[in-house]
Order: C-alpha cells, then structure tokens, then sequence
C-alpha cells in the first residue's frame, strides 16, 4: 500500500482498482500526510477564502437530501434583492474577500436577465465571481461568461447513476454531465464534486467519481458527508462517514495536484476541527458565509451547517496556528 500511496504521490495517476483498495486501507494517515505534501508542492501554503452570498433558497429541484428541496413545506422561503447582494459585495470586498461565490437554489425567479444585471455590478468591485445556482442553458451559462462570471460550481453527486436517479426524482444524470462539459467548454474555472455517505452508495462508486472529476479535468472539487436532514425523505438514515470524506479529498489531491479544493463546511459540521484536518490533508480553499444573518438559517441545505459557520478573523487565527497564511491574489486554478 505504501508503494501505491508513493505512486499516487509522484505519477498523479491510479487505476480504479488502486483507488478502491486505497479507500479500502485502514491507514488513513498516511494518504492525509502525502496529500498535504503534494498540497504544499504544488498549491503553497497559501489558501484561498471565498466569501458565500446565498442568495435565495427557493428552490423548484425535489433531492431526497436537500433541506431546501421544493417539498419542504417546513422551511420559510427567502431572496435577497439586489441591492442586498450588492452591499454584502461591497461589505465583503472591503474585508479583503478577492472571491464571492453567488449560490441559490434553482430558483428561476433570477432568469437570465436578472443574473445578467447581478453579474454585471458585482464584477464592477475587484473580485473574481462565482456561481453556483444549479442546471441552465447552454445559452444561459454563455451569457453568464460573457458578462464576467468567471467559475461555476456544480457538483455532480454522484456518478452512480442508478443512486443519481433515486436521489433526484424527474432529473437527469445525462443533463448533469452534459452542464458540467458545457461549462468546461464556454470556459469557465469548473468546480464539482460529490457526497459522501449517501444510502446505498458504494465504495466503488466513489472510484468512479473521482475518475470522472480527472476525466472532466475539473478546475474545483468539493466533497463532503451526506448529512441526513429533517423534513427530507432522509432524515432517519445514517450520516456519511467523515473520514472517508477526508480520504476521498485526499485522493483527489494526490490525482488532481494543482486544483483548488475547500475544507468544506458539511466536514466542519460532523466533526469538531473538521476543517482543520482537511487543511492538513489536501485541502486549500476555505469558504465563508457572509449571507445577511437574519437568512442564514433558513438556508437549511442539512442540519446544523450554521454551527459550522467562521468569521475572517477566526480562520486567520486557524490558518496562523498551522503556518499557513490567507492568499493575497484570486485563487485562479493555476495549471501546472
Ligand atoms: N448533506 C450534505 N450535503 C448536502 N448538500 C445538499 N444537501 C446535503 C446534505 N443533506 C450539498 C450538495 C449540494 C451542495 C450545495 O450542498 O452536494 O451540491
């Protein structure tokens, strides 16, 4: 295994036979500790801190997790207005966030023009932009581009595609991917990524999951625990299991060196220093909530995510006491 581990470190490439028995091994720690290595060599101590505007949870999609799906009559429903966006912009951009990442649920409230006309004002601050508001047109995602959005987040979830059905009732696996190679080709930094834990999901489905992110060459991953929430189809099923969260973004860090991946917030929530560790393990992207307080908790994706939620000043700390530092550029996947 250890040879296997040496491979992943210095070829950037494994089979899916390799990656299944390195998801299988026990000593995690070892591929935490060679993915922090290749972290350090190719992406530096430095970490990128993005700053998360959500800005509706409206939301027409019905997935069996999602605590915002359209069926939960529980959740009260919220959008920000404009000129709300563009103060948490202006508020963010002041504190030094370089990144705002623009999430909602696929609420088709803000159509094209209303994206278009957020788009164009938040790209007069020195920012770079993402978004992340679910499956559009091609034509949608184009506009998008050209306006100035420059990433776009949408994970796949699973690449199983028989669980990818269960999961999200009257949508379509194929659609998915196909958004995600639309993105790639218009020419956005594109990050996906799946979960981790979700009933019935099999290790060997991970394998392919994380093959598809390199076959893709995937700009951003973002993995982290299915955690089951109330009000959702899920809410009595077990959460996923965090460590193999860590070595699934462990892995992706050894195949994928030069990539940007978060410390993402659902590892914080199921464990204590969760970020901390995924810092240590691969991890070089840490986002903020900076959604106006009175919305954040109806943005309910799972539970307790606010729980898990870090100001600027506390992950300068965080970052200071493993000698890491807050990046001072944009955070643009460099390819090396
Ligand atoms: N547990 C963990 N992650 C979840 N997401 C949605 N619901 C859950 C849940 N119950 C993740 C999805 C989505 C991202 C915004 O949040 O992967 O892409």
């Amino acid at each position: 295994m250890k040879d296997l581990i040496l491979k992943a470190k210095n070829k950037h490439d494994l089979s899916f036979d390799e990656i299944v028995s390195l998801l299988k091994y026990e000593n995690s720690d070892e591929i935490f500790v060679a993915a922090n290595e290749v972290r350090e060599k190719y992406v530096g101590n430095d970490v990128h801190i993005r700053g998360l505007i959500e800005f509706s949870n409206v939301c027409k999609q019905n997935c069996k997790y999602c605590g915002i799906r359209a069926k939960n009559k529980f959740i009260e429903r919220y959008r920000l207005n404009e000129d709300d966006i563009i103060k948490t912009v202006s508020e963010a951009t002041n504190l030094g966030y370089k990144t705002i990442v623009l999430q909602s649920g696929e609420d088709d409230y803000f159509d094209e023009e209303k994206m278009i006309s957020l788009i164009k004002k938040i790209k007069n601050y020195d920012v770079a932009l993402t978004l992340s508001i679910g499956e559009k047109t091609y034509e949608d995602y184009e506009a998008y581009k050209v306006t100035g959005a420059n990433r776009y987040l949408l994970r796949i979830e699973t690449t199983d595609e028989k669980l990818y059905k269960t999961m999200h009732p009257n949508m379509s696996y194929e659609n998915r991917k196909q958004c995600l190679y639309n993105l790639k080709k218009i020419g956005f930094e594109t990050g996906t990524g799946c979960l981790i834990g979700l009933p019935n999901q099999t290790i060997e489905s991970l394998a392919c999951d994380i093959l598809f992110f390199q076959e893709l060459e995937a700009d951003m991953i973002g993995v982290g625990p299915f955690i089951a929430t109330k009000n959702t189809p899920l809410e009595k099923d077990l959460n996923g299991d965090i460590s193999l969260s860590f070595k699934v973004m462990a892995i992706i860090r050894l195949l994928m060196p030069d990539i940007n991946i978060p410390a993402t917030t659902a590892m914080e929530t199921l464990l204590d220093d969760g970020r901390k560790i995924a810092l240590q393990s691969g991890a070089n992207v840490v986002m903020i909530n900076i959604t106006p307080q009175i919305y954040r908790l109806k943005y309910n994706i799972y539970d307790n995510k606010n729980k898990a939620s870090i100001s600027y000043c506390e992950i300068e700390k965080l970052l200071n006491s493993i000698n890491r530092k807050i990046a001072s550029g944009f955070g643009s996947h460099k390819k090396s």
